[in-house]
């Protein structure tokens, strides 16, 4: 038996360390960092010209790769040298930002392009630490810095980074980011989904500067168990690490203490916390936290609350809430691209602000982070995901490591922020064995690294056996999940809206429950008969149906409507209604407020039932 066992645990390691990433530094957004953003020069390369020779060799697994390889960024030295590429007279784009909606040719465009940025070390002081850090990238990002890999990243949507302290320059150091939005069968998502597969450096990219022994991570929180204390970690990095003072001081309140951390540099602590003014949507508020050390100081603002459910209730803060949501792409559909900036933040929170939200569903994946600190801010809850959708590789070991360490890189970045209260696991995946086991994994190793947050996923519905008006969830994960949530589109895609006064909900389960997606497609200024698909009414009338339908679930503690505005779609090329949009959006793309707007808006300021 040994005999077989080794070689997969090899396998395991091996595959593992193609995703041995550095988990990203938490609060980057605070920190000393040198931005990279700003116009890179980049290289359409489809035959991927630029990393394998003629004999499809991969040029960085050579010995001395040529300088014909695109990373070596190098320059003709003599009029008789034959070289085929030069960033520095190539075309630039921006960064960040996706290449489908700056470059009309790369509109639908999916494969590999080059980037490349020339800087200087920005250090203020030679002996800090340098880390090159990618908000993120769609979708797999292979990155080298003066001729060196220094890694590879897969997932489209969440943050990583490399540390180049012993490889930079002082002058002109050469950033090469090979960038491949190709979709693939065991990617994370996989080759089908339902939103534009925008392909770039689509966020922030920056140089962050650390002391050499840094505040690498920490978690501050309203103890999940004890709310009169603020618990969590603090995680020193360095030679200096072990057995040092760090201070936690939260301004405005008595908590200011002085902890030691451990061998490993290390210290969890928990601190009696009266008193303190908690976070919620009416009184979003946020304390100035300091942690400092000998040679640091971080400041974060973060807000405390405890969020929790008790039989089908959801408590914030102890009292029961109800989650009036609405789902969202990262996309500004005024622009036609993916969402990346404070401002296209501030325009998509505001709008579902102004809808009568208290809460949004960041669909389906990742989003900036701009948006979640927005929201802490905002007082607006968020129900954040990972791309784990439709119809994953559940039985492949690779594309599972994937999709935790999307969840890992998620859960790092935005574990000190108050709004986020769910963390889903899934998003309409078909129920068998290996996804459940899959979701089962991927929810405990979410409960491992943050047991404070509401467990959930877009699970499957059906009907009762025999009656075919009436629904259930026997979904097998349901039992896993704190939050029950399931996507219905009866009236859409399943009869017409009439049928939504025959169908009543048969739910045993005694956990919240939330309506993650419902919906339907109106093209805006199309008004007619609620019988007729794609008007304004038709919209209208579902969700006045649906409204009533839903308010029967005695366990409904939320929903996030699909969606707020029309996004663009590959699926949808219905001439002179979706025209390569998805037309379910509340807002058309142009941000124009269709009827069933003021149905859901209504029902937020004024009726809904809880
Ligand atoms: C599904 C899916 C969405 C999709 C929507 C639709 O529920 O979760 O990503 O856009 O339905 O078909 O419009």
């Amino acid at each position: 038996m040994v005999k077989y066992v080794f070689p997969f645990l090899l396998l395991i390691l091996l595959i593992t360390d193609s995703f041995a990433q550095d988990l990203p530094v938490t609060n980057v957004y605070n920190r000393l960092t040198h931005s990279l953003n700003g116009y890179w020069h980049y290289i359409v390369d489809p035959y991927e010209n630029g990393y394998y020779n003629y004999r499809y060799e991969a040029f960085d697994q050579m010995d001395s790769p040529p300088k014909s390889a695109f990373f070596m960024d190098a320059r003709q030295s003599s009029p008789a040298e034959l070289l085929e590429y030069d960033f520095a007279k190539s075309d630039s784009i921006r960064v960040p930002g996706d290449w489908n909606s700056q470059k009309e040719k790369l509109f639908y465009y999916e494969g590999t392009v080059w980037y490349q940025k020339r800087f200087n070390d920005p250090r203020s002081y030679r002996g800090n630490r340098l880390f090159l850090y990618f908000d993120a990238v769609n979708y797999k990002a292979e990155v080298y810095l003066n001729g060196t890999k220094l890694g590879i990243h897969e997932g489209g949507f969440s943050p990583f980074q490399f540390e180049v302290t012993d490889l930079i320059k002082n002058k002109q150091n050469s950033l090469v980011v090979k960038v491949d939005n190709k979709r693939v069968k065991d990617g994370v998502p996989t080759l089908n989904t339902d939103w534009w597969n925008y392909g770039g450096i689509t966020r922030d990219v920056k140089l962050l500067e650390t002391p050499e022994t840094y505040i690498r991570n920490y978690k501050i929180q309203l103890d999940p168990d004890n709310t009169g204390h603020l618990s969590g970690y603090i995680q020193l990095e360095g030679s200096d690490h072990a057995y040092k003072e760090v201070r936690i001081q939260v301004l405005n309140s008595q908590i200011d203490s002085t902890i030691i951390t451990g061998s490993t540099g290390r210290i969890d602590f928990m601190l009696p916390a009266a008193g303190l003014r908690l976070w919620s949507p009416s009184d979003p508020h946020l304390y100035e936290v300091q942690i400092s050390t000998m040679n640091e100081l971080i400041q974060d603002n973060i807000g405390f609350r405890s969020i929790e459910t008790d039989g089908s209730d959801i408590l914030l803060n102890g009292e029961p809430v109800f989650l009036k949501g609405i789902s969202i792409h990262e996309e500004n559909p005024l622009e036609g691209r993916r969402a990346w900036s404070k401002n296209d933040a501030y325009m998509l929170l505001s709008w579902a602000k102004e809808l009568g939200c208290n809460y949004v569903r960041l669909a389906h994946y990742p989003h900036n982070e701009h948006i979640v600190r927005l929201a802490d801010q905002m007082g607006i809850m968020v129900w954040e995901e990972i791309p784990v959708y439709w119809t994953i590789s559940w039985d492949n070991q690779q594309t599972y490591i994937n999709a935790e360490n999307q969840l890992s890189e998620l859960i790092f970045r935005d574990m000190n922020r108050a709004s986020v209260i769910i963390w889903s696991m899934a998003n309409e995946t078909p129920e068998k064995p290996e996804r459940n086991s899959f979701l089962g994994r991927l929810a405990e190793h979410a409960r491992t690294l943050d047991p404070s947050r509401l467990i959930s996923a877009a699970l499957e519905q059906e009907n009762l056996p025999g009656s075919p008006d009436t629904r259930t969830i026997e979904d097998a994960f349901s039992e896993y999940v704190d939050v029950l949530s399931f996507n219905q589109y009866i009236g859409w895609y399943d009869g017409t809206p009439e049928k939504l006064r025959r169908v009543n909900w048969e739910i045993k389960q005694n956990k919240p429950v939330i309506i993650s997606e419902f919906g339907a497609g109106a093209k805006f200024g199309l008004r007619g008969d609620p019988a007729s698909r794609w008007t304004e009414d038709y919209q209208a009338y579902l969700y006045e149906l649906t409204l009533q339908m839903l308010s029967e679930i005695p366990q409904l503690s939320g929903i996030s409507p699909w969606i707020l505005a029309d996004f663009r779609s590959p699926r949808r090329p219905l001439p002179g209604i979706q025209d390569g949009w998805n037309r379910k959006g509340l807002l058309s793309d142009k941000g124009e407020k269709k009827r069933a707007y003021y149905v859901l808006q209504d029902y937020y300021l004024n009726g809904y039932e809880r």
